[in-house]
């Protein structure tokens, strides 16, 4: 009997194949359910005493030899160019996939852009390099009147008619001169100020501006927009609006939306007040409907603007709004799972 096992040995040490199969048939004959070795254990018992050593001795080479030469003979099929093919092992796990990231910036953008164009308001861009009738005169600011000086221009060269605008309202009459109403449009866009920078401001920022002109709008629906506005961008729907000043809108006022007074963080934007300022609004003025061509005896309108960095500062929490315009890797990649 162990002779028989030993001539199994030979043979397992000499089997050799790069046939799939004939690896597997030799497992099975081996190896199996049903196999030869489970015939050799079971022959142990019949075994005289003093050969059950050997015998044990020489099952076990027998099964370790026949384990040994399918593990090898597998890997060796594993490693031949047929079976990797031309994309090689598809059970590999994959090379991780770099997910890029949007800019703050973006994001709050993207959010307006679709909180207002859920209700009808298309998108439209304009220059950032301006001119004097357009970031001004048209908009009710003549030469020498003191609002200009509310807003640090900087002005490109010497020439005073060409300037960085320093508000996306030069784009309301962009757009008033090329369209008729009914008019519904959100012009997003980057804008410049010569001022101080800090935490809290910068010489170049973000502003939405909205323009709604049609037969018979009104400052009530001027306030149901803002009230959708702020419940959809921050979940808040009591707002307040003070009366203030802009040449290019009458009435006018500054939308203040309640924030809450629950953490510190609210205590500190809000100055303890639970009241965050978030925009300008107003009524068209009529002057600047004609301005751009526009009867103001049959039509009426409103406007807003707002910053998108302070708010995107906000909604991030976001210490300082210099990071946003870094370009520091470790604040950007912050934003991977961001929408
Ligand atoms: N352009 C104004 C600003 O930059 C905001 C504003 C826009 C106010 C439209 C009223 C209407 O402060």
């Amino acid at each position: 009997m162990i002779e028989k096992i030993k001539e199994h040995i030979a043979q397992v040490e000499a089997f050799n194949t790069t046939n799939p199969d004939e690896i597997e048939q030799f497992r099975i004959k081996y190896l199996g359910q049903k196999g030869l070795l489970k015939d050799f254990f079971a022959e142990f018992k019949n075994v005289p005493n003093e050969q059950k050593k050997e015998f044990g001795q020489t099952i076990n080479t027998l099964k370790s030899k026949a384990q040994d030469k399918v593990n090898t003979l597998k890997e060796a099929l594993e490693n031949t160019e047929e079976t990797k093919g031309v994309y090689g092992d598809l059970s590999r796990p994959g090379e991780p996939f770099q997910l890029g990231s949007r800019h703050p910036i973006s994001i709050v953008k993207n959010k307006i852009v679709n909180i207002f164009s859920r209700i009808g308001f298309n998108v439209s861009e304009g220059p950032e390099i301006e001119d004097d009738w357009h970031n001004f005169t048209a908009l009710n600011l003549p030469e020498y009147h003191p609002a200009r000086d509310m807003q640090d221009t900087f002005f490109i060269q010497t020439n005073p008619d060409v300037l960085l605008r320093t508000h996306t309202s030069s784009v309301q009459v962009r757009y008033m001169e090329n369209n008729k109403p009914p008019i519904r449009t959100i012009s997003p866009g980057r804008v410049y100020r010569n001022e101080a920078i800090s935490a809290r401001s910068h010489c170049f920022f973000h502003q939405v501006e909205g323009l709604y002109v049609d037969k018979g709008v009104s400052f009530a629906d001027l306030k149901q927009t803002l009230q959708y506005f702020t419940t959809e961008l921050f979940g808040k729907s009591k707002i307040r609006l003070r009366p203030s000043y802009f040449p290019f809108t009458e009435p006018s006022a500054e939308v203040d939306v309640y924030w809450g007074l629950e953490t510190e963080t609210d205590y500190k934007m809000t100055k303890g007040t639970g009241w965050l300022e978030i925009m300008g609004c107003g009524m068209v003025d009529p002057n600047v409907l004609e301005n751009c061509g526009i009867d103001s005896s049959e039509y009426s309108g409103f406007a807003f603007g707002m910053g998108i960095d302070r708010i995107a500062l906000l909604l991030h929490q976001i210490p300082d709004i210099r990071m946003l315009s870094e370009n520091d890797i470790r604040f950007l990649e912050q934003f991977k799972s961001a929408d």
